[in-house]
């Protein structure tokens, strides 16, 4: 594997998914793998669990580290090709990108979607950019479209804890003061029309993701029908895809707010989202809080989706 963009290229889930159990079992086990190997670990944006967890799982490979924060400390970076360069930004991408290569043997790049334009965030400029130029492996850390390290997390978490062979999984938008990228939501679709799972997406009219990544999903905008009988409710917020509204907040109704209620339609399903989570808009705290939430363990099974990925990448 020489990059990690999108959780289909982890080509066989059920082989994977054998692979990062056994890495949270053994998680020293590969410490000579990444001896006299760096990551570098750049940020275009803000992180809590993909910054220490990716830190995390290189260490555990025995590999060193460097985090850049590209909005701090560094000089500001011009993205586009032929602009004269006199404004406040001092040096181009096309530059930065192959130097950082030269730093380092493979590359994380946290990249969110800028709703500037909806052909640029879908055509992944700046990942791209790094692919291209840097030389190195690049793994996505979260970019415009997906979040593969999270979404192979989620499909760890719901292995651990699946109790039919089968289980139905609704991924539901719930609402959020904020417009939010897609990439979690399209990286959780792509995940799960990867296995033979019962998946159902519900969201308000408006709010239908790219037809690409729900794929053979049910799609319904009923919530309340959505999850009746759900074993899995992931929660997530996410901005509309379609052109005219690409990227705006145009529905605020709370009436889909994850509450007790709304768990009592299911099967004593589990509860996931990939946090950070606004407590009360997007779920009650007393679902969060409950024994059926899976937050924690979702977000502690971010080590060993970045090094079972890592140690792929490392490896070839
Ligand atoms: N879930 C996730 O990617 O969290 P961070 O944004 O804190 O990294």
């Amino acid at each position: 594997m020489k990059t990690f963009t999108s959780i289909t290229q982890l080509g066989d889930l059920q082989a994977a998914l054998k692979e990062a159990l056994w890495v949270k079992q053994n998680p020293f086990a590969d410490k000579k793998l990444g001896e006299n190997k760096t990551a570098l670990l750049v940020f275009f944006n803000n992180s809590l669990r993909t910054r220490l967890s990716t830190q995390k799982a290189a260490l555990n490979l025995g590999m060193n580290v460097m985090v850049l924060d590209v909005n701090q400390g560094a000089w500001k970076l011009e993205t586009e090709r032929g602009v004269i360069m006199d404004s406040d930004k001092s040096e181009h991408l096309l530059e930065a990108i192959p130097v950082m290569g030269s730093y380092c043997d493979v590359i994380g790049v946290r990249s969110f979607a800028r709703f500037e334009s909806r052909e640029d965030d879908y055509n992944e400029v700046i990942l791209n950019q790094f692919i291209k130029y840097s030389g190195k492996p690049v793994f996505s850390m979260e970019a415009a479209t997906r979040h593969p390290l999270q979404t192979f997390a989620d499909l760890i978490t719901i292995e651990e804890h699946k109790t039919k062979a089968r289980p139905k999984v609704v991924m539901t938008w719930a609402p959020h003061p904020k417009a939010l990228p897609q990439a979690v939501p399209n990286s959780f679709a792509e995940g799960l029309n990867m296995t033979d799972y019962e998946f159902v997406i519900a969201n308000p009219e408006g709010y239908d993701l790219a037809p690409e990544f729900v794929g053979n999903a049910k799609v319904t905008h009923n919530q309340d029908e959505a999850l009746e009988g759900a074993d899995f409710v992931y929660a997530k917020n996410w901005a509309p895809y379609g052109a005219e509204n690409y990227g705006k907040v145009i529905c605020r109704d709370m009436g889909w707010t994850v509450t007790a209620e709304k768990m009592a339609l299911t099967d004593n399903a589990f509860f996931m989202h990939c946090l950070p989570v606004r407590r009360n808009m997007i779920v009650s705290d007393d679902v969060i809080e409950s024994e059926r939430s899976l937050v924690i363990p979702e977000a502690a099974n971010r080590v060993v989706s970045a090094q079972t990925v890592l140690k792929m990448l490392i490896s070839e």
